[in-house]
Formats: structure tokens, C-alpha cells, sequence
């Protein structure tokens, strides 16, 4: 079922769990994490980033591949397209394209101008059923060509772009895109706590959900977090998984060249990262 994220996140906050969103790059991708939702009876978000968009065609592309897999697939579970880290043209054209989903990255601009632009995605959305998130702060490191400077979020910023209707919110607490440095000093859970306590029930979004250790995802959950975005973890598992199967020389055994095997061991490798993500995040079973 194609949804916006609302209902989900409100659901996970109230039962202490957190959607994954998994952010898709072609059709494989796409299908692993559709299949591995269903599998485990999971609500799940499919990320999409302007890059990502762009790579696969185009967000009408992106939306006829989504919708064409759940019908084919039989896919029952709650399923939100996600724009992940919007532009604010980006965010107009998801809107136009049938994304369920938005989220409008204003966080290198002043914190007024966010809220302008912010402000005017949200009636955009809203009018069409679309779900939004924002961001204060920002997340550090880079995200397919978003460059963050890692900020930690003011919780009265927090608090200003809340108070515009958004759905849910992506604060910047120490969180960083990619793998996390050998030097990374975690998760401020002081900062998460402040910011809850200035939104109250508003969903919060984890993002750089690579490599951030089991304790501090259950902490997180705990204080408000209800949706974790991960990334770079699934495109290693699956380059692992596919330069394993070169090494081995699987590719010229027999018919080992086609590209269904070639991309099978990858694959299988993705859907294994989401499964084990949705246990960690407490998604299953929550549809
Ligand atoms: P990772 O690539 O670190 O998992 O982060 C994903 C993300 O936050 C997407 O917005």
C-alpha cells in the first residue's frame, strides 16, 4: 500500500519503534527492500535522493518502477516514496511526480529562510497528501553530493519549524552521512533530549543510520526518534556481496556473465541488511 509517512511515524513513536528508510538506485535495489518489507510484515520508507533520482531516469521513472513492483510484487505493507535531502525545486517536482513523501533540506540556509521556503512545501504538500520533513542543523558529511557541516540542532530553531505543521524532523546531532570516523565522539543525546522536549510529540529522523551501534539506536527510539535513514550500509553490503562473486570467479563459470546472477549475490546481500535493520529498529511485525 502506497502511503505517506505520517500515519507510520506517528504509529512507530506511540509503540517505541522506528521505520527504516532505505534509500533505492535502480531496480535491484528497489525490489529488495519492497520484497525484505513484505517478508517481515514491516512498514518501510524508500529513499530518494536528487542523485539517485536523476540516475534512475527521472521521478516519474522512479514512481512507475515503485508502483509497478507493488502490483507485480503483491506488496501489502505500508510503502512511502521519500525525496531525501530536497532541494526546493526538487521538492516542487516530487510533488508533481506523485511522491507520497517529501523532505525539504533547508538547512544551509538562515534559519528564516528555511522556515519561508519550508513553510511554503508544507502547503504544497499538504494539499496533496504528502508528507514532509524538515531539517535544523545539519548532518555532517556528504550525502550523493549534500554536503553537511554537522551541526548540532537549537532546539528553539527546532521548535519555530515544528510549529509549521511539518510531519516529522530530521535534527542534526552529531549524526554524519557515510561511515562514521575512527574519532567519532556518538550520538548527543543531551541535544535529542532538549529538542524533544521543546516538540513533544512530533517524530524525529535519525539520519547517517550506517554503523551507529545497536545501544544508541535503542536510545534514540527511546527518546523520540521514528525513522532512521540508512544508506551507505546496504551499497557495502552489496559491493562486498558482488566483488565476492568476481573474486570467486563465479562470473565465468558457465553462464555466470548474465547480469541476473551477477546482480543475485548483491542483492540477497541487501535484503539481508534491511532484515537485520528492521530487527534492530523493531519494525517487524508492525505493518
Ligand atoms: P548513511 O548513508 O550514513 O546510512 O545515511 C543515510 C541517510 O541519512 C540518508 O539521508
Amino acid at each position: 500500500m502506497l502511503v505517506s509517512a505520517k500515519e507510520m511515524l506517528e504509529k512507530a513513536l506511540k509503540e517505541h519503534y522506528a521505520v527504516g528508510q532505505f534509500n533505492i538506485n535502480n531496480l535491484e535495489w528497489t525490489k529488495a527492500i519492497l520484497e525484505t518489507a513484505e517478508e517481515n510484515n514491516s512498514p518501510v520508507i524508500l529513499g530518494v535522493s536528487e542523485g539517485a533520482g536523476k540516475y534512475m531516469g527521472g521521478y516519474h521513472t522512479v514512481m512507475g518502477m515503485v508502483k509497478g513492483l507493488m502490483e507485480d510484487l503483491n506488496i501489502t505493507v505500508p510503502v512511502a516514496v521519500h525525496l531525501d535531502h530536497g532541494s526546493f525545486d526538487g521538492a516542487k517536482e516530487c510533488i508533481e511526480a506523485g511522491f507520497t513523501s517529501i523532505m525539504f533540506d533547508g538547512s544551509s540556509y538562515p534559519i528564516d529562510e528555511n522556515i519561508e521556503k519550508t513553510k511554503e512545501i508544507v502547503a504544497l504538500a499538504h494539499r496533496e497528501g504528502i508528507s514532509v520533513e524538515a531539517e535544523v542543523g545539519s548532518i555532517g558529511g556528504e550525502e550523493d553530493g549534500v554536503v553537511g557541516r554537522g551541526e548540532i540542532a537549537d532546539p528553539e530553531e527546532c521548535k519555530r519549524i515544528a510549529d509549521l505543521g511539518i510531519d516529522f524532523l530530521a535534527a542534526g546531532i552529531g549524526n554524519i552521512h557515510g561511515v562514521y570516523p575512527k574519532d567519532w565522539q556518538g550520538l548527543d543525546f543531551n541535544a535529542l533530549d532538549a529538542i524533544k522536549q521543546k516538540i513533544g510529540d512530533l517524530p524525529l529522523v535519525l539520519h547517517g543510520g550506517t554503523g551507529i551501534s545497536d545501544e544508541m539506536i535503542q536510545q534514540s527510539i527511546e527518546l523520540g526518534v521514528s525513522k532512521i535513514n540508512v544508506n551507505t550500509e546496504c551499497q557495502i553490503a552489496f559491493n562486498e556481496a558482488t566483488r565476492k562473486y568476481y573474486e570467486q570467479g563465479k562470473d565465468r563459470e558457465g553462464k555466470g556473465f548474465d547480469p541476473r546472477k551477477v546482480l543475485k549475490s548483491g542483492t540477497e546481500a541487501i535484503k539481508e541488511t534491511v532484515k537485520e535493520k528492521m530487527e534492530i529498529f523493531g519494525s517487524i511485525n508492525k505493518a
